[in-house]
């Protein structure tokens, strides 16, 4: 079949095909900054990341501005409101992302410097190139270069770009409301997420929530020789054992009573489309280098990653870990852990629940102390939305092919509260890869997806014009 007409002109297309190079390099150069918004002796480099942004949509002219926060400013533009005819308002689009990165560790298992970037078969190799600077500069080249050509938009198009999300977005949280005014939209634009496959671009009609939390286990008021105390002494690494093997049975269903209480089911027009994709249970393994996949009962790959909570041990700490044999009880145990939250469930409940299991969990001889850290709810966006439909077209004339409906598993913290405070609808354009390796040694993104995804977004803005 024949690839549907783009929105754009040929002159505009070819502008952007001649000009491939030249977004590359810039890419490169915004990668090439360091910010890591978890290490605070990268302070610096994350407030370069946001000038570098501000500067690029200052020289498009675009209005722009600098939100102080307590942590990383928010930047912010927008282009001029389009001339309107009659009553008819045109609609307003607020593009979302990050220019805040993870950390690079571990560097011995990078191919080339996390930050330097390189070009090899096609990929741009560098953190952040995929999650999510190369993804969100789609959409600022493509409206700064649209507005450069002397053409305009018509929408109104807003950028906020943000430099804590990797971090829970906790700054922005408490300035949502008064950038409400500013930030006034009828869609949240998001690109921050990945296609369905190569090849098979995808429009992202859920996001999971997410709950993290420090579960700390204290034990004698000093480490003790496990020959003169063990066996007569509770040992914390073991207490912490128990209580986080208690939280999940062998199945992989979650223990916690009260858990899966305000799960909502997944609607079984999803579950329906979503076995059509075709997923590949034996590639996925093969892709993530293990023999065979496991969850929880009952329900597919997809669901499980999309749309049923989960639990995961993000990181334990006790004992000894230097070298050789250290026969120590030690004094205490601690283990970072998250929870996947669905559609549904409120970080906060989820909190009490937890703390109710580990006071019935806890053996004696041992305290236990329930940090929470990140809490975001689950995200659902409107599948059959006119901007949806809108994206659908601009994604086909500029992939070749519609994108299909999917959810994802990763969770953006600032989602659920955009559409409660802005009233807005939210659209996730992924044009990464599940393997672009986002948040691990070599992370990537194709150039041609980069190359895609700004046409795609020039595309968008054009379509959403019709509305
Ligand atoms: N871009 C991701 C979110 C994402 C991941 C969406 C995979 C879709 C698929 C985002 O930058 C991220 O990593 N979010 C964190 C949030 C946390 C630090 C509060 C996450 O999901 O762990
Ligand atoms: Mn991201
Ligand atoms: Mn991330």
């Amino acid at each position: 079949m024949p690839q549907p007409a783009s929105p754009l002109p040929t002159e505009f297309l070819d502008f952007l095909t001649h000009n491939a190079t030249r977004f590359q390099e810039e890419l490169m150069q915004w990668l090439r900054i360091a910010s890591i918004s978890s290490d605070s002796s990268a302070r610096q480099n994350v407030h370069l990341a946001a000038e570098w942004v501000k500067n690029k949509f200052e020289a498009a002219g675009l209005k722009t501005e600098s939100f102080e926060t307590a942590g990383f400013p928010l930047i912010y533009a927008e282009t001029p409101l389009p001339a309107t005819e009659g009553e008819k308002k045109p609609p307003v689009a607020l593009v979302y992302g990050h220019y805040d990165v993870q950390p690079p560790e571990p560097l011995e298992l990078w191919n080339s410097p996390p930050f330097e970037p390189v070009v090899r078969d096609n990929q741009i190799y560098a953190r952040g190139a995929t999650d999510d600077k190369g993804q969100v500069l789609t959409h600022v080249i493509a409206v700064c270069e649209w507005l450069a050509s002397g053409r305009t938009l018509p929408i109104q198009v807003k950028f906020l770009i943000e430099g804590e999300e990797e971090v829970g977005s906790a700054n922005l949280e408490e300035h949502l409301p008064r950038l409400a005014e500013t930030l006034a939209c009828d869609v949240v634009v998001v690109s921050d997420s990945s296609q369905y496959g190569p090849g098979r671009p995808a429009i992202t009609c859920g996001l999971r929530g997410i709950a993290t939390y420090e579960l700390f286990v204290d034990g004698p008021s000093h480490d003790l020789h496990s020959g003169s105390f063990g066996g007569a002494v509770m040992n914390p690494a073991i207490a912490l054992c128990h209580m986080l093997s208690s939280m999940i049975d062998k199945d992989g269903r979650i223990a916690v009573a009260g858990f899966y209480d305000d799960v909502l089911p997944i609607p079984e027009i999803e579950r329906e489309a979503w076995k059509r994709l075709g997923s590949d249970d034996a590639e996925f393994a093969r892709s993530v280098g293990v023999d065979t996949l496991a969850g929880e009962p009952g329900f597919t790959t997809d669901e499980r990653r999309w749309a049923r909570p989960s639990f995961d041990i993000n990181g334990l700490t006790s004992g000894h870990q230097g070298e050789g044999v250290k026969t120590v009880l030690p004094a205490k145990a601690s283990a970072k852990f998250s929870h996947r939250l669905v559609p549904g469930q409120d970080p906060k409940t989820i909190t009490q629940k937890l703390q109710e299991h580990f006071t019935q969990h806890c053996p004696a001889g041992v305290k236990f102390k329930l940090k929470p850290d990140h809490g975001a709810g689950a995200m659902l966006a409107d599948a059959s939305s006119p901007y949806t439909k809108a994206a659908s077209i601009a994604v086909e004339s500029s992939f070749g092919v519609p994108p299909v409906m999917i959810r994802e598993g990763g969770s953006i913290p600032i989602l659920a509260r955009f559409q409660e405070v802005l009233d807005c609808d939210v659209l996730l354009l992924g044009w990464g890869q599940n393997d672009d390796a986002a948040h691990s040694p070599n992370e990537k993104f194709s150039l041609t997806d980069f190359q895609r995804g700004i046409q795609a977004s020039a595309a968008l803005w054009q379509e959403m014009g019709r509305i």
